[in-house]
This record gives structure tokens, C-alpha cells and sequence, in this order.
């Protein structure tokens, strides 16, 4: 994004500078300015993107650091959002559109539209109100929201704030009696589907992170445990850790963990069991196997590996092991409707998003969010037109390109 803005910046200065529009020049760097503003409504959002540019200018460097950072050179990072311009969409013509079904069936539930709101840990840093402002714009704009383990509200209130049952993810921690009651407590709150997330096992290296915490001048002490803030002495301040003995938690996801954690969960689980993280088709046989009921093809947005493997080119191959088995959503750079339209043909039931509503979060509150929300259904739905598919089951591999084939 602010590659684009700084070539059309370049674009309009090196108008401004051409002679033969000297007589022009008032008006034109007026546009010049107008392209360059940021929104100052959530009603003025032409796309996502636009909260982007807010989320940053008010976030504090460390916060949007937070949001922003992938790891080590950033590479899958960037590769979620560029693997999208790898397909193109195959459309179709003299389709009677005049009805379009974006509903999808999850479980037993149906929603309006394929859009969850994905895990992200601690909102509070991006807004006040933080996951309660996301629960209420899904529950205004009835969407899926999955409430993260390290979220900065319980899943109590968050499920009030929603008037809905929400999901919940778990970093299961390293010590089986944390891991318990987590899961108690989401059992309790009336989750019906429980996500472990298995894609940070074995660290991650957070170098934009660390950037950005360096370039933040402010006295981090005041919230947090120490600057640079220290994931696990944060922990005791988590409101789903309150009241539990963390002090011999060294890993949020145990480093053993393997397929027989699934069994074990199983036991003290009875609802249903979601994996996210999984990038292969042999992981995701092996998910059908061990009677898994879910899964998020995901790469935690670039924060887990760098392997540089965009998240849409492993959803065709876990698609392929899943073969129909289970629902599978995708998650990933996903930025516009088209994305999400490409990601439902390449085998998705459904997609998640992170980065985006928390950029509508950090601009504009519980408003932005419906707005990122709006935007993303409005763009599906005209990209469901212009491709001549009415529902999102008529969306199959055959609407889309695979431009290195
Ligand atoms: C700031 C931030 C915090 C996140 N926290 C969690 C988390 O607590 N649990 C989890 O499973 N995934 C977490 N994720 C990963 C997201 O759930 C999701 O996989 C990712 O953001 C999707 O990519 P996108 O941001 O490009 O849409 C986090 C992502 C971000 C950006």
C-alpha cells in the first residue's frame, strides 16, 4: 500500500512539475492532497486499505509493529498477498443474477456470509474497547468471531458482547492443568468449537517487531510487565490466566506436541475440534485420521515460519487431502472480495480474517470493523455477479486461473 501511494505521489509531482500544466497546478495539488488523505470517517473507506494508512498513524510504532510484523525477512508475509495475483478469475455471462446467497453452513450454523473474524490476540493494544468492539460490530453484522487465547477480554464477556456463542482458540500452554481449564472455562462460556492453533510450535523470530519496539519511545512499563514487553511474564495479566498458576508455563504451545495431543484433547473436549495452521495435504489426511472436525489452512498471517509459501497455494493440496471430509477455512492476506471469491474456488468453505478488521479496529472503534466487514461482503458480492455464480457452492475450481500453468 504505501508503495502504491508513494508512486502516485511521484506520479502527481511529476505532473505538478511539467510546464505545460503550470495554469493547472491549484487544482491538480489539490488531488495530489485529497489522494494523500487519510480518512477521517469509517463511512469514507473505499477499501480496506484505507484503515490501513488510520491504523498506523494512530497506533503507537510497538502496537502496529505488533500487528504489522511477520517474521524474519517478512517473506510469507508477503507472499499471503501476493500469491492472490497467481489466479485469475474465470467468469461467466447471461446468468439471471437477481438473487445471490453468500450464506454458508458451519456445523450445523448458517452465515450470511463466508467472513469469520480471525484469533487475534490482544485487542485492547489497538483500541479501549478491543474485542468487545469486534463482538459488537459481528454481532450487528452477524459474523463469526474466534476469540484468542491471549485476547485481552474473557471469553465471557466477549460472548455477551457478540449475544452469540463465539469460537475459541487455544495455545494450549506446556502445562496440561492450564491447557484444562481453558478449555473448561470456553466449555463453560458455551463455545461450540474449540481452535488449536499448531503453527507457532517452536518459536517465531519477529524481526519488524523488534524494530519497532526500538523505534517506540514511550515507557512500556506502564502496561506492561518490561520494555520490550516479554510474552510470557504478560501472561498473569491475560484475563483467561487470572486465577491460574502460570509460573511454570514456558511455551504457550508444548514443543512434544503431536497428534496424540488431539486424542488428549479429545477427552476433555467433547464439542467440536478445529486445527489451524495446517499447510500441507499430508497434515490434513492426517486431521481426517485423527478424527479432527476442522481446519484453518493458515501460516498465522507470515508469523509463523518464513518459508515464503503463500497461504492460497496450500489450501488446493489440503483441500485435496481433505477431499470434502470437513470444512476448511483459509486465512491469509486476504484483502478483497476477489480474494475471498478465488479462496471459496480453490477449495475454502469459508475464509478468516485478521490484519483487516484490526486496522478498522485501531481507526475507527466497533465502526470500523462493520465497515471492513461491509466493504469485504460488498466486494464479494460483485465479484459472485461479475463471475456469474449465485451462491457460494456454485464457486468451483473451475471459476478460477492458475496463471503459471
Ligand atoms: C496481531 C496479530 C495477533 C494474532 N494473534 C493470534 C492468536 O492469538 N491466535 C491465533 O491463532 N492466531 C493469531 N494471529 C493470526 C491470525 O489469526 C490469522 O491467522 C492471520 O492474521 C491471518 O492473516 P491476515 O492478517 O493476513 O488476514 C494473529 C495475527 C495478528 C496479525
Amino acid at each position: 500500500m504505501t508503495i502504491r501511494r508513494q508512486t502516485r505521489r511521484r506520479i502527481l509531482q511529476s505532473i505538478l512539475a511539467s510546464p505545460l500544466l503550470a495554469g493547472l497546478g491549484t487544482t491538480i495539488k489539490a488531488f495530489a492532497q485529497d489522494a494523500d488523505a487519510s480518512i477521517t470517517a469509517a463511512d469514507q473507506a473505499l477499501d480496506v486499505f484505507d484503515f490501513e494508512r488510520v491504523a498506523r498513524e494512530r497506533l503507537p510504532p510497538a502496537h502496529f509493529g505488533y500487528l504489522a510484523t511477520g517474521v524474519d525477512g517478512d517473506e510469507t508475509l508477503h507472499a499471503n498477498r501476493a500469491g492472490f495475483a497467481n489466479y485469475s478469475l474465470r467468469v461467466r455471462r447471461m446468468v439471471d443474477l437477481s438473487k445471490i446467497d453468500m450464506s454458508v453452513d458451519l456445523f450445523g450454523t448458517t452465515w450470511d456470509s463466508p467472513i469469520v473474524l480471525d484469533p487475534v490476540g490482544s485487542q485492547r493494544a489497538f483500541h479501549p474497547d478491543g474485542e468487545l468492539a469486534v463482538a459488537r460490530a459481528a454481532r450487528s453484522r452477524k459474523h463469526l468471531q474466534i476469540l484468542s487465547t491471549v485476547a485481552s477480554n474473557a471469553v465471557e464477556d466477549v460472548t455477551k458482547a457478540r449475544g452469540a456463542p463465539i469460537w475459541y482458540q487455544l495455545y494450549p500452554t506446556d502445562q496440561w492443568a492450564v491447557t484444562q481449564a481453558l478449555v473448561s472455562r470456553a466449555k463453560a462460556a458455551g463455545c461450540p468449537v474449540l481452535v488449536l492453533t499448531v503453527d507457532l510450535q517452536g518459536g517465531t523470530n519477529r524481526v519488524t517487531l523488534g524494530h519497532a519496539i526500538r523505534r517506540d519511545t514511550r515507557d512500556c512499563t506502564a502496561c506492561h510487565v518490561s520494555k520490550p514487553p516479554q510474552f510470557l511474564q504478560e501472561l498473569p495479566r491475560k484475563p483467561m490466566f487470572r486465577g491460574l498458576d502460570t509460573s511454570a508455563v514456558t511455551d504457550m504451545t508444548p514443543l512434544d506436541m503431536n497428534w496424540d495431543f488431539v486424542k488428549r484433547l479429545r477427552d476433555i473436549w467433547p464439542r467440536k475440534l478445529v486445527v489451524k495452521g495446517i499447510v500441507t495435504r499430508e497434515d490434513g489426511e492426517l486431521a481426517v485420521e485423527h478424527g479432527v472436525d476442522g481446519l484453518v489452512v493458515s501460516n498465522h498471517g507470515g508469523r509463523g515460519e518464513d518459508s515464503g509459501r503463500a497461504s492460497i497455494d496450500s489450501l488446493q493440496e489440503v483441500a485435496a487431502g481433505v477431499s470434502g471430509r470437513m470444512p476448511i477455512l483459509v486465512d491469509g492476506g486476504i484483502r478483497r472480495g476477489s480474494d475471498i471469491f478465488k479462496a471459496l474456488a480453490l477449495g475454502a468453505t469459508a475464509v478468516a480474517i485478521g490484519r483487516p478488521y484490526i486496522w478498522g479496529l485501531a481507526s475507527f472503534g466497533q465502526e470500523g470493523v462493520e465497515k471492513v466487514l461491509d466493504i469485504l461482503r460488498g466486494e464479494l458480492l460483485t465479484a459472485m455477479r461479475q463471475a456469474g455464480t449465485r451462491s457460494i457452492t456454485e464457486i468451483d475450481r473451475s471459476f478460477v486461473v492458475d496463471n503459471r500453468q
